[in-house]
């Protein structure tokens, strides 16, 4: 027996999970913290601990099974990375201003062992794992953005965001408040396959004898 929170019905708690999952959208511009920056933070806190829940096949060889990594700049750490990104010349584009909208940013990697056999299976367990956060946030109000950018996965970016050696780029996690609907209209880009896509039907097989 699945259960649920007692607070809720099955039915409100079916709701609640199945409207995270489908209105969780990517915001690429954000309002920054918000109104609460301690709430915000704790969010964060709470959605990256729950980050931790996706599931995971092998553990690796040392102290640290999980195959992710995550590492949150908020505050002043944000403030410091932003400014050192920007000394290096690694912000280009849309990422200066998708930098300045954010609340937190999040350099997500994955350990790779070298062995192609289980190589997939890391990063596929890290991938469910970014997606358990911004389930979370957006549970709480807050938006997320996953930005592949390939700068910000090289080596001048991994010295600045502090990552190890042998660790691969995942992403880059932004966080925050949503903008109000006219600022999001015009400044907040949207993920370019959100209304891409198609029915199951399209890429899913039923098969019942
Ligand atoms: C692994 C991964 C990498 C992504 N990298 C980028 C990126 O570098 N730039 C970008 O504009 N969107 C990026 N996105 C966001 C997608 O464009 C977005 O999720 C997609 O358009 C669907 O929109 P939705 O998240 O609102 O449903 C990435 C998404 C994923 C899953």
């Amino acid at each position: 027996m699945i259960s649920c929170p007692d607070t809720l019905s099955p039915e409100d708690f079916t709701r609640a999970v199945d409207a995270a999952i489908r209105d969780r959208r990517t915001r690429k511009v954000l309002a920054g913290p918000g109104s609460d920056p301690m709430a915000f933070q704790a969010a964060l806190r709470d959605s990256l601990a729950l980050a931790g829940m996706a599931p995971f096949h092998f553990a690796r060889e040392d102290e640290v099974p999980e195959p992710w990594r995550f590492r949150a700049f908020v505050g002043a750490g944000l403030t410091r990375l932003r400014a050192e990104l920007d000394e290096a010349d690694v912000l280009y584009g849309k990422l200066p201003a998708i930098f300045d909208g954010a609340g937190a940013v999040v350099q997500a990697t994955w350990l790779p062992e070298g062995r192609p056999e289980r190589d997939w299976e890391h990063l596929a367990a890290s991938a469910s794992a970014v997606q358990n956060s911004f389930l979370a946030m957006h549970a709480r109000s807050f938006g997320s953005y996953w930005c592949s950018a390939p700068v910000l996965g090289k080596a001048v970016a991994n010295r600045i965001f502090g990552v190890a050696e042998g660790e691969a780029y995942l992403g880059t996690l932004f966080f925050g408040a949503p903008l109000d609907p006219e600022a999001e209209a015009e400044v907040g880009f949207p993920g370019k396959m959100h209304a891409r896509r198609t029915s199951p039907a399209a890429w899913s097989e039923w098969i019942d004898n």
